[in-house]
This record gives C-alpha cells, structure tokens and sequence, in this order.
C-alpha cells in the first residue's frame, strides 16, 4: 500500500477551501492508503502567533479533521512538534536545499510581501520543512490545494539533490506524487474571484469557515460577488469569469460531479437561484461537521489521548529514516 502524508497549519478555523481541496480528499483516501495526517503546529510559528491559543487551536484542528472524516485509528493523527525527527531531517535539508531554489517560491513571496527584510528567517525555509515531514515517512503521495504544487516540486528536488550527493544516485528519498484532486482544488475567496479563499483574510465574507451556521453560510453566499450574465451552459463559458468558475466548482465538488455537470443543471439560470441552492448544498454538507466538532471538544482529553497516540506511531516510522539519514550524512554515532 503506497503512503500518504499531508499537513495543515492549525491557523485559525478550516475552511471550505481546506476541505474541499484537501481533507476531503484525504478522507476518501483512507479507503485504500496507508495515511499519515499531521497538524503542522512548527509550521504554524513561522509567522507572528498567540503563543495563549496554539495548543487549543492545535487541538481544535484534530477535531476538525476527526469530524471531517479522518480515522485517528485506521489512519494516524498527531501533531508536527511532538515528533522531533521532522526538525531533525529538516536541519539536513536546509543544508542541501539552494537559495536559489527558495527564491523562487511564491507562497514565501505573497506572505512576506513588502515586509522582506523583516519576517522569519524560517519562513523562508518553510518548504524544507515541509519536505522533512513527507519524507521523514517515505511518504509517495501527497494530497494538497493547488498552491502547494511548487513546495512538492521543490520537495522532489531536495530529495534528488540528496540521494546524488549521498547515496550515490541511489534513491533513499522516493518521488512523491502530489495528488491536486477534484474540481475544487483552488477555491477562491467570495469577495474576489482572483485571490485563494484563506483563514487569515481580514475579511470573514471572504470564506466560509467550518463552524459558520446555516444562516451565516446562506448570508455569505448570498453576498459573494458575481457578475449579472446568467451562469453559462457549458465550461468553456466560465473563461473570465473567475467568481462563477468558483461557485460552480464548489457546487460540483460537493456532490463529486464536475463543472459540465452542474451547467447542464443550471446553465441559463441567474444567480439568484444557484445561490439558494448553492447556499442549501453547503449547509447540508458543513453543519453536521460543526455539530460533531463541538461535540469532540467537549473531551479536550480524548482529543489529547488521540495525538499522543498519533505521536507515538508516527515516531516509531519516522525514527529509523531519520536516523539512516543521518548516517548517510556522516554523523558520528558514539
Ligand atoms: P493551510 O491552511 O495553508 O495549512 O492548508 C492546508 C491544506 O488546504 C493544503 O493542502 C492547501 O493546499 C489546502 N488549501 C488551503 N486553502 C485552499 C483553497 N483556497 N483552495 C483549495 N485548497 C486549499
Ligand atoms: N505547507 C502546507 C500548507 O500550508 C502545510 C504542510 C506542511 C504540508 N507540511 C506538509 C502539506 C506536508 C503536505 C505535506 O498548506
């Protein structure tokens, strides 16, 4: 059985861009993958955080992802900083990753905007982080949104740039496939159709978060921006009109169709109407998951016990990978 391996920063309340382009895929794929699901809590630090609210926010990710879906018992659930081989293999990877290479990556330049000089140093060498926490497993596959496609890429060349200069050519590291699945793989933000739906816009209209309730869900949705034509017949009629690509690409997301699909339905229909409907589909969706994520927070203990567990496990898969590269790498074991 390939593994998976994938990561979200506990940041704020998931949204439907989180679910749709990733933990609703990384549900599915338990059916028949052996899966490694982390909350990325050292990834979470590298940008100015609440050191008061991290550990609850950790634990209210865990729940989320529970009441999404994720089995913390068939699967393995736990927190990035309880499992210290990621920084371990992430030290080794910041020494064979280029500035070159980091240079190039656009989620480093869109967070650090005009404020270079003056974000982290770890930031910047967020992806040779990330690249640890997959390959730390051997993981092969990676389910992830569209905007993380370049830090696999970059993760891929890490893991080749090792083997080269390690192993002899000899893959250690394996290729990883990211998996960017399903019609919803970049939903954008209700307010504008041309920047990515996140947790930390200032504007709450821009998303929709887990924990909205049927009528902030329906506001919200009555509120996002489109244009006045009516939804088009076919796909090739969304080119240039971003906010109805996206509102179709929901639509056809959640009730695992595609774009064509819902057009047929409601091609030559105004706005109006989609958006009920649109509106309905979502709390159908999101409201049972709100529901048993309250519940699950209720027993912070539980919670607790299910991460410790997670930690434990993934160690115990992690540690010998890590301790080989370490030896690849020359350390001296006394
Ligand atoms: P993050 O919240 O940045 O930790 O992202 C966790 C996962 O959600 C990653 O796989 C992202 O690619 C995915 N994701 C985040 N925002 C979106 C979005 N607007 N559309 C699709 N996927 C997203
Ligand atoms: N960088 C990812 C994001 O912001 C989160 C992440 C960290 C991740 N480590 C990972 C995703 C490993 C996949 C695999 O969305």
């Amino acid at each position: 059985m390939q593994r998976i391996f994938s990561g979200i920063q506990p940041t704020g309340i998931p949204t439907l861009g989180n679910y749709l382009g990733a933990v609703r895929n990384w549900v599915k794929l338990q059916d028949d993958h052996d899966c490694i699901y982390c909350v990325v809590d050292l990834h979470a630090i590298t940008v100015t955080h609440d050191p008061k609210t991290l550990a609850q926010a950790t634990r209210e990710m865990a729940a989320a992802l529970i009441a999404s879906g994720i089995d913390p018992v068939g699967s393995i659930l736990f927190h990035q900083s309880a499992v210290h081989a990621h920084l371990r293999l992430s030290w080794i990877f910041e020494c064979v990753v280029r500035i070159g290479w980091l240079n190039r990556m656009t989620q480093f330049k869109d967070k650090a905007g005009k404020d270079r000089e003056n974000v982290s140093a770890a930031l910047y060498t967020y992806p040779a982080l990330m690249a640890a926490d997959i390959l730390a497993y051997h993981a092969t596959r990676v389910p992830v949104g569209d905007d993380q496609r370049q830090h696999l890429e970059l993760a891929n060349d890490v893991a080749q740039k090792f083997n080269f200069d390690f192993c002899g050519g000899d893959s250690f590291f394996p290729v990883i496939e990211p998996l960017i699945l399903g019609p919803a793989a970049r939903v954008m933000s209700l307010r504008d159709g041309t920047k990515k739906m996140s947790k930390s816009d200032p504007s709450d209209q821009s998303r929709i978060n887990l924990t909205d309730d049927a009528d902030t869900i329906a506001q919200k949705i009555r509120r996002a921006k489109t244009d006045p034509e009516p939804l088009p017949s076919d796909p090739a009629g969304l080119e240039g009109r971003p906010e109805a690509r996206n509102l179709v690409g929901i639509y056809a997301a959640l009730t695992d169709t595609d774009h064509a699909t819902v057009l047929r339905d409601y091609g030559g229909r105004g706005f109006g109407d989609y958006k009920k409907a649109l509106a309905d589909l979502l709390v159908d969706k999101l409201t049972p998951i709100a529901t048993e994520m309250r519940r699950l927070l209720d027993d912070t203990a539980t919670i607790d016990a299910i991460l410790r567990d997670g930690a434990a496990r993934a160690e115990t898969i992690a540690e010998p990978i890590v301790r080989q590269a370490e030896q690849l790498v020359g350390f001296l074991r006394v």
